[in-house]
C-alpha cells in the first residue's frame, strides 16, 4: 500500500511545476477495472490465448467468426466495466495541470467514461469498426429490445461493398493510425513531464514513445508493480499499482506537502 511519505523526494514539486505532461499508458491501469492484461501473469490474455489467431489479419481470415465473437465479448465486457481510480486519477490531473494529454496502447474506453478530453489511441478501440475489404467505417448499434447493449452476431458486412466488418484496432503486423501516432510523438516532443503507466513496454513503435521521452531533459515516470526497460532510465520509479500511486500523488499534491 503506498503512502504519502513512500512518493519519492521530489516527485511532486516536479509534477505542480509541469506545463504539459503526457500520460503514457498500457493494460496495467485496466487491470483493476476486470479487463485482463496481455502478458502479466498466468491470466494474462496471451499467456492463455494464441495472439497469432486472435490478433493478426491472417488470424481473422482464417478463423472469422471465432475471432469476431471474442472481440464482441471483449466490447461487451468493458462496456459493464467502469474506470477505476487509477483512470479517474488521470482525468483529474487536467484540472491540475495546464495541459494533459494521454496517449494509451488500450483499445478500451476507461480513459474518456474516467473524464479524460483528449485521449490518443496507438491500437484503436473495441468501439469502432470498419469493412475489412474497403475501410468503410461501421456503426455498432445492436441492442436487444430492452436497450441493452448486445453482440452482433451474426458478424455484420459493410453495407458499400458486402465485405465482412472487422474490428477497429490495430493487429500485430499492421501499421499505427499514422494521424495519432504523429500526435503521440508531437506530444512526447513537448511535455516536460511524461508518465509511462501500466505497460510492460514489449510491443513497438508504441513502447518507443517512452524512451524517446527518456532521452529528452524532462521528468519520466514510471507506475508499475514489475520492473520495465524503462527502469533504469526514468527519473521515478513507482514499483505501485496505479489505481494506488494516483491517487496517492493526487492527495500529496491536494496537501500541498512537498517532499524533502
Ligand atoms: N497498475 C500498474 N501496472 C500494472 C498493474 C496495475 N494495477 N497491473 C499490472 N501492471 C503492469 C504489469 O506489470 C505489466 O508490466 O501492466 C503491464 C501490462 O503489460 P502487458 O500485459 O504487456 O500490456 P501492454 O504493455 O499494454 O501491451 C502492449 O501489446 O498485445 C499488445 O496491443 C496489445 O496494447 C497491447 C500491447
Amino acid at each position: 500500500m503506498i503512502t504519502e511519505r513512500k512518493l519519492p523526494a521530489g516527485l511532486i514539486t516536479k509534477i505542480c511545476n509541469a506545463r504539459h505532461a503526457v500520460f503514457f499508458t498500457g493494460a496495467g491501469i485496466s487491470k483493476a477495472s476486470g479487463v485482463p492484461t496481455f502478458r502479466d501473469g498466468a491470466d494474462g490474455t496471451w499467456n492463455r490465448l494464441n495472439w497469432r489467431l486472435y490478433a493478426t489479419l491472417d488470424g481473422f481470415k482464417n478463423n472469422r467468426e471465432e475471432v469476431w465473437k471474442w472481440y464482441e465479448l471483449r466490447r461487451l465486457s468493458i462496456h459493464a466495466a467502469s474506470p477505476n481510480d487509477g483512470h479517474l486519477g488521470i482525468a483529474n490531473f487536467e484540472k491540475l495541470l495546464p495541459k494533459v494529454t494521454v496517449i494509451t496502447q488500450n483499445v478500451d474506453d476507461l480513459h474518456e467514461r474516467a473524464g479524460s478530453q483528449s485521449v490518443i489511441h496507438l491500437h484503436g478501440s473495441l468501439f469502432s469498426h470498419r469493412c475489412a475489404a474497403c475501410a468503410h467505417p461501421h456503426t455498432m448499434n445492436v441492442t436487444s429490445p430492452e436497450g441493452q447493449i448486445v453482440a452482433s452476431t451474426p458478424q455484420p458486412r459493410c453495407t458499400r461493398c458486402g465485405g465482412w466488418i472487422r474490428p477497429g484496432v490495430v493487429w500485430f503486423g499492421e501499421g499505427l493510425p499514422e494521424a495519432d501516432f504523429a500526435n503521440a510523438v508531437a506530444a512526447v516532443n513537448d511535455c516536460d513531464l511524461f508518465f509511462s503507466i501500466g505497460t510492460s513496454l514489449d510491443v513497438h513503435p508504441a513502447a518507443n514513445l517512452a524512451f524517446m521521452a527518456a532521452k529528452r531533459p524532462i521528468c519520466v515516470v514510471q507506475v508499475n508493480p514489475q520492473e520495465t526497460a524503462l527502469n533504469d532510465q526514468a527519473t521515478f520509479t513507482l514499483k505501485e499499482k496505479a489505481e494506488k500511486a494516483l491517487p496517492a500523488i493526487l492527495q500529496a499534491i491536494s496537501e500541498g506537502s512537498q517532499h524533502v
